[in-house]
């Protein structure tokens, strides 16, 4: 694993517009898959990679994401009181021993260049991650973050993920155009936000992961607002490539968008599906419900 990547950087300061009104007070990324908030499966994502400064970008109504990751000495102590040692350790470990997290907070929801550049006095002049927290991915044993990492020991390079997407869809992704350089391994030679279909390079979509050179912040300081108006993480990257490698990372794995209504119920059933827990008593649940007439859809 790699040494020198130890700064995963967590933007949570969008408005999350897609999901409201469940968003007014709360962050999205508190939103739970079965019974973890989405920034936790973050948080263990980066942590697999070997992340031990998990630096978040906050800003209004996001005091819950602190609270998730801070101790909890009351409840730990009624769970110890009433020898739930089970549920004790999971709220003790939610930060691993030796992993520290910084909050930021984004004065302004600026776009997600902006919030990454609020990283900058944390991150220094280290190559870092960049993870998305509404974007899910089942990496299939390998998360889709140590995949990456494998990639920059390789190449010490950025590296950013990609997916195939519906060519119908491209206007609501970061598009690339590439090389192949290895399999699941590219090049990236342009990058576009959000293209309308006619206009898009390819159906090559970058989603929520990233891992970039120090080299990035000089080039968000003098981003111009791009798309919705807002400082695009997409216009800077493509700058930078224009000076360093930067390599599209075909990741193995299952994203979900969890940032919509449609990706958050499907990784809600897949999740459940797999939960040790839960998984007899829902798949029973959802065959029942198939084979009666409640998936039909009412009038
Ligand atoms: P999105 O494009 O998903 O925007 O941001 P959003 O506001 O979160 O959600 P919608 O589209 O309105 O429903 C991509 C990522 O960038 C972060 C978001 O939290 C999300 O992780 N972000 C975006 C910021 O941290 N700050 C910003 O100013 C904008």
């Amino acid at each position: 694993m790699s040494d020198r990547i130890k700064k995963a950087v967590f933007p949570v300061a969008g408005l999350g517009t897609r999901f409201l009104p469940a968003t007014k007070a709360n962050p999205k990324e508190m939103l739970p898959i079965v019974d973890k908030p989405l920034i936790q499966y973050a948080v263990e994502e980066a942590v697999s990679a070997g992340a031990t400064e998990l630096v978040f970008i906050t800003g209004r109504n996001k005091r819950s994401i602190p609270d998730h990751f801070d101790r909890m000495p009351e409840l730990e102590y009624e769970l110890e009181e009433r020898g739930k040692e089970d549920m004790l350790e999971q709220v003790r470990n939610i930060v691993p021993k030796g992993v520290t997290c910084i909050y930021i907070r984004q004065m302004e929801p600026l776009g997600l260049g902006h919030a990454v550049l609020c990283a900058r006095p944390v991150v220094g002049n280290e190559p870092f991650s960049v993870i998305l927290a509404d974007d899910l991915i089942d990496g299939f044993g390998s998360s889709c973050l140590q995949q990456m990492v494998k990639q920059y020991d390789e190449h010490a390079s950025s590296v950013v993920a990609v997916q195939q997407v519906d060519p119908a869809e491209t206007d609501k992704y970061g598009i690339v155009r590439v090389t192949e350089v290895a399999e699941r391994t590219s090049r990236v030679e342009q990058i576009v936000e959000k293209p309308a279909p006619a206009d898009a390079p390819s159906s090559l979509a970058v989603v929520g992961r990233y891992i970039l050179t120090p080299r990035i912040f000089d080039l968000l300081e003098t981003t111009g607002r791009g798309a919705g108006g807002e400082i695009q993480l997409t216009d800077a990257i493509a700058a930078l490539l224009k000076e360093e490698q930067v390599l599209a990372w075909e990741f193995v794995g299952k994203r979900y968008d969890c940032g919509s209504k449609l990706g958050y119920l499907e990784a809600t059933v897949e999740y459940a599906l797999k939960h040790e827990e839960l998984k007899a008593d829902f798949c029973n649940y959802l065959r029942d419900l198939a084979e009666g007439d409640v998936c039909r859809p009412h009038d």
